[in-house]
């Protein structure tokens, strides 16, 4: 083992959220590349002995955890749940930014989003994208050694999950939503493989960590393509598009969802050209990143009747 290896296998890597998706993706990725301690950070550590080398207590909500949390690591990994009850996003990031300050971390990872209010002019009102960017500045402004912004992409997952289909008036299975389903808007990706990305960061900082934004991005696609590629798997889904002021009245926080489609297709979901970036995300990771069918194939089997 070289000089260099062996003291990185001192460093430690603290990750929020790795009881989760994002941060979960992140722990298993750092535990593949062995070339770093992995502390996992958890509100009830007690419930998740063994996620990782170790596993601490965190709660964003008490800063007052966050100094044994952060207490000797190197790199630090932060996501937020916007969708927590009791989640003030800026406030919990503001938090750990200063904590980890406090505690030495060379190299900060937040998990942020575009500015869709700077992106649509003030037209489109999307929290759970906005209120994440306006949190890049701080990460910026602390100065830490290195810092790299991810950018998380519309999950796959999200299409068995929060976005599954539902069965329609017409009795088919599928998707009633604010959305022209020819505009290619939605860079999406399998958020399993956001680690890579994340792991490739903190193992090359002179790459990535200088404020680069990395978005995981595994394919690119209209809502027709996405039901056309399941349905050539075999699946006989629908799509009906609705005018967004319908849509809007559905459910409580419809109104922002249909926000999110208008932003998909007003500006696509990363909101720019973006090639480079991506390009840049998965050299850093080491891969490219599963194509929408490959992964449906495997995640969104076929139901036999
Ligand atoms: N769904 C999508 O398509 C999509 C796309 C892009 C971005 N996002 C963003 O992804 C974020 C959610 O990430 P995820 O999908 O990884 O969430 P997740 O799977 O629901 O996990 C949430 C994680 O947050 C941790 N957590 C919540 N409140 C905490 C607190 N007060 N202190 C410390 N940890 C806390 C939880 O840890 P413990 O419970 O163990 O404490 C858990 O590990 C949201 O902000 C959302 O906007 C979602």
């Amino acid at each position: 083992m070289s000089m260099d290896m062996s003291s990185n296998n001192e460093k430690v890597i603290a990750v929020i959220g790795a009881t989760g998706r994002q941060g979960g993706a992140v722990v298993r990725a750092l535990q593949a590349g062995a070339q770093f301690k992995v502390r996992a950070l958890s509100r009830n550590p007690g419930e998740h002995r063994g996620l990782a080398d170790e596993v601490v207590k965190a709660d964003l909500n008490r800063p007052e955890t966050l100094k044994a949390a952060f207490e000797g690591a190197h790199g630090v990994f932060l996501v937020t749940n916007f969708w927590e009850q009791g989640t003030d996003e800026l406030k919990q990031a503001t938090a750990a930014v200063r904590a980890a300050k406090d505690a030495g971390v060379k190299h900060f990872v937040w998990s942020t989003l575009p500015d869709v209010e700077a992106i649509s002019g003030g037209k489109l009102q999307v929290p759970h994208f906005t209120g994440k960017a306006k949190i890049d500045r701080i990460v910026k402004e602390a100065g830490f050694a290195h810092h790299t912004f991810v950018i998380a992409p519309f999950y796959y997952q999200s299409l068995v999950g929060a976005l599954a289909p539902q069965k329609q008036a017409d009795g088919s299975l599928g998707w009633t939503l604010p959305l022209d389903p020819d505009v290619r808007g939605i860079h999406m990706g399998d958020i399993t493989e956001l680690g890579n990305i994340v792991a490739g960061a903190f193992a090359h900082p002179d790459e990535a960590g200088n404020g680069e934004y990395l978005p995981l991005v595994g394919d690119f696609m209209s809502f027709n393509e996405i039901v056309d590629t399941l349905n050539r798997q075999g699946h006989k889904f629908s799509f009906n598009q609705v005018p967004k002021e319908a849509f809007a009245t559905l459910f409580p926080g419809a109104a922002e969802i249909a926000d999110t489609f208008s932003y998909f297709q007003a500006h696509t979901y990363l909101g720019s050209d973006s090639y480079d970036q991506i390009a840049l995300a998965n050299t850093i990771a080491g891969r490219q990143p599963s194509k929408f069918s490959t992964w449906a194939r495997v995640n969104f089997p076929v139901q036999i009747p």
